[in-house]
C-alpha cells in the first residue's frame, strides 16, 4: 500500500506534525530492517529528517511507523580502504562532515563542493548523504558527483546485503531501487585516478533552495588531450542522469572552448527538462548548456593541477551512540528526560511533537521561535550536541540524550552576564527582527565553536541560512568578527 496522501493541498500548518505514527529506534541495522518488514512498507527510517520531516508535515507521506537509525554505531564513520584506496562512507555521515572532510575534499572535491551547496548550515549538519540518495528526488545535490564518480552503493535487507551501482538506484522521482525492507548503509567511492578530478556546479534562485539545474563532472587529462570525462545532471531530468553522447564526443580530444560549446549543445538536447516553480524547461535547456561549458573548463583547468595528497583519516562526524533502544506507539504519550540549558527537564511527549514545541510550549524556553516550519528561515535554530539544528523539524522523542542549549542557555547562568556573543552583537547594533536574531546567535555560537578565528568569507558562508534579506548584513558580519576577537584575541 502507498503511503503518500491525496489531500496534500488541504494541509498548510507547517508548525504542527498532525499525523500520528509509532516511533521506534533500532540499535542496529539487522533490528532496523525487521522493523521496515514488520510494517510491511509503510515505515519510514529517520536520518537527518530534513527531507522526512518536512514531507510528513506537508502530509506528501504518511508513514505508519518512523524508525530513528541515528543510534546505530558505525554508520556514521568515514574510512578509506588501504586495499584498493576506495572511500567507504556510512550513510550516517552528514553533509557539514562531507563538506569539511580532507579526504573528500583531496580525492573527491566535485562532492565536497556539492555539500557546500546545500541550502544552510543547520541543513548540512543534519542532513546525511544516506538521506540525500534515498530521498529519490530528481534535484538531490550529491546524486550527479557519485553518478560520474560511479559509486557503489551497500544495500542492507532481511536477506543480507547486495550491492548497487548509484546509476541503478534512481528509478523516478521519489522512487528508488530500494526495496520496502531494504536500508542503505554505505556508499563505497573508487579511488580516483590518477590525474582525474572532479567539479560540480549549482544553479539556484537563492543558497537556501534546491537547484533549478545541477552538474558534475569527472575529468581527466594528459597533457593537453581529455582522457576521461564523465557527465551528470541534476534537476533537468526524472532522475539524475548521466550525459553519455557528449561524454563520448570529448573523450581522446584535445579540449578547447569550441569543443566544450559543442558538448553543451549535445547535453541541452539529451536532457529532458519540465516548467515547474523553480525554472522552465527551456530555461533549464539554455543553463545545461553554459554549466557544460563552464564545467569543463574549471575540469580542464583543475585536472592540470597537481594536488595534495590525501591527508590522514579523520574521524566521523556528530551522530554519536546514545542511550538504550526506546519506542513510543501512535498514540501513546511517554515521559522523556530533555537535557536542556545544563538543565534536566521531564515532559511527556507523543512521537508527532517537535523539540521546539516542546521548547516552547512545556518548557517556556520561547526565545526560540517559529517562523517557516519547514527548515528555510534558520528562525528556530538551537545547539544540539554542539551542532546548530532546527528545531521545527527534530521529533522531541529523538532528541533524548543529547545536549540542547537555546538562546536562553547563552547567559552565565549564575549571574545573568551575557555571552560575548551577545554583547558584540549589542555593541555593532547587528540585528535582525526578534524572530531571526536568536537563531542568528545560536548558529554564531557554533560557528565559533568550529571555527575560533573565521575569515569574513567563512562567516557570510556559515550563517547563509539565517541571514534574512529584511537587515543590512556588514553590521552582523562584523558583531561575529568581534566576537571572535573576544573569544579567542582577548584572555578575560
Ligand atoms: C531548507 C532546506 C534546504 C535544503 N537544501 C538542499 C540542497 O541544497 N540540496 C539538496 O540536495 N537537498 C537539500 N535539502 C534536502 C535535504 O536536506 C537533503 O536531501 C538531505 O541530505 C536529506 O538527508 P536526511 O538525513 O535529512 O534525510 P531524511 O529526511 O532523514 O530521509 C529522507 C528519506 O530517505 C529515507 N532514508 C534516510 N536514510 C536512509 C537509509 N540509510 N536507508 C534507506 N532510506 C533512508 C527516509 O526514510 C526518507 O524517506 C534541503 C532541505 C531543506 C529543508
Ligand atoms: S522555523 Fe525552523 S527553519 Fe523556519
Ligand atoms: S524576517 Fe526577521 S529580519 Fe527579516
Amino acid at each position: 500500500m502507498s503511503d503518500h496522501a491525496p489531500h496534500a493541498q488541504n494541509i498548510t500548518n507547517s508548525h504542527l506534525l498532525v499525523q500520528e505514527f509509532d516511533y521506534r529506534e533500532a540499535a542496529s541495522v539487522e533490528e532496523a530492517v525487521a522493523l521496515l518488514g514488520e510494517y510491511g512498507g509503510r515505515a519510514r527510517l529517520l536520518a537527518g529528517g530534513t527531507d522526512l520531516m518536512v514531507m510528513m508535515k506537508m502530509e506528501r507521506v504518511t508513514p505508519a511507523a518512523v524508525v530513528n537509525i541515528n543510534k546505530i554505531p558505525g554508520l556514521a564513520e568515514i574510512k578509506a580502504d588501504p586495499r584498493d584506496g576506495s572511500l567507504h562512507i556510512g550513510a550516517l555521515a552528514t553533509i557539514h562532515t562531507l563538506h569539511n572532510h580532507p579526504l573528500v575534499q583531496s580525492g573527491y572535491p566535485g562532492l565536497a563542493e556539492a555539500c557546500a551547496s546545500f541550502g544552510s548550515t543547520q541543513v548540512e549538519a543534519m542532513g546525511t548523504l544516506g538521506g540525500n540518495l534515498c530521498n529519490g528526488s530528481p534535484a538531490a545535490d550529491t546524486a550527479p558527483v557519485l553518478l560520474v564518480l560511479g559509486a557503489q552503493l551497500v544495500l542492507a535487507g532481511p536477506l543480507g546485503r547486495r550491492i548497487l551501482p548509484v546509476e541503478k538506484f534512481f528509478l523516478k522521482p521519489g522512487k528508488t531501487a530500494l526495496q520496502p525492507d531494504e536500508m542503505l548503509t554505505e556508499i563505497i567511492l573508487p579511488a580516483p585516478a590518477p590525474g582525474s578530478t572532479t567539479v560540480f556546479l549549482k544553479a539556484a534562485r537563492v543558497a537556501a533552495d534546491l537547484a533549478k539545474a545541477s552538474l558534475a563532472i569527472l575529468f581527466a587529462r594528459q597533457g593537453t588531450t581529455i582522457t576521461a570525462a564523465r557527465i551528470a545532471m541534476g534537476s533537468v531530468a526524472p532522475t539524475p542522469i548521466r550525459l553519455e553522447r557528449a561524454e563520448a564526443l570529448l573523450a581522446g580530444q584535445a579540449y578547447t572552448p569550441e569543443l566544450a560549446a559543442e558538448a553543451g549543445r549535445i547535453v541541452s538536447e539529451d536532457i529532458s527538462p519540465i516548467d515547474d516553480n523553480r525554472s522552465t524547461a527551456w530555461y533549464r535547456r539554455r543553463i545545461a548548456s553554459a554549466m557544460t561549458q563552464d564545467g569543463l573548463a574549471a575540469a580542464w583547468e583543475r585536472a592540470g593541477e597537481s594536488r595534495a595528497a590525501p591527508a590522514a583519516d579523520f574521524p566521523s562526524n556528530g551522530h554519536r551512540t546514545l542511550a538504550p533502544t526506546s519506542e513510543v506507539r501512535a498514540g501513546e504519550r511517554k515521559e522523556i528526560e530533555l537535557h536542556v540549558n545544563g538543565r534536566k527537564a521531564r515532559v511527556w511527549v507523543a512521537p508527532n511533537e517537535l523539540l521546539l514545541n516542546v521548547l516552547r510550549e512545556r518548557l517556556e524556553l520561547t526565545g526560540t521561535k517559529y517562523a517557516c516550519g519547514i527548515g528555510e528561515c534558520s528562525a528556530c535554530t538551537v545547539q544540539i550536541d554542539g551542532k546548530p539544528m532546527l528545531s521545527c523539524l527534530v521529533l522531541a522523542v529523538s532528541a533524548v540524550g543529547k545536549e540542547i542549549v537555546t538562546v536562553e542557555g547563552l547567559a552565565d547562568p549564575g549571574t545573568g552576564a551575557l555571552d560575548r556573543v551577545q554583547e558584540a552583537f549589542i555593541d555593532s547594533t547587528a540585528f535582525q527582527c526578534g524572530y531571526c536574531t536568536p537563531g542568528l546567535l545560536m548558529t554564531t555560537k557554533s560557528l565559533l565553536a568550529e571555527i575560533p578565528q573565521p575569515s569574513e568569507d567563512q562567516v557570510r558562508q556559515y550563517l547563509r541560512g539565517n541571514i534574512c534579506r529584511c537587515t543590512g548584513y556588514a553590521s552582523i558580519v562584523r558583531a561575529v568578527l568581534d566576537a571572535a576577537e573576544k573569544v579567542t584575541g582577548r584572555p578575560e
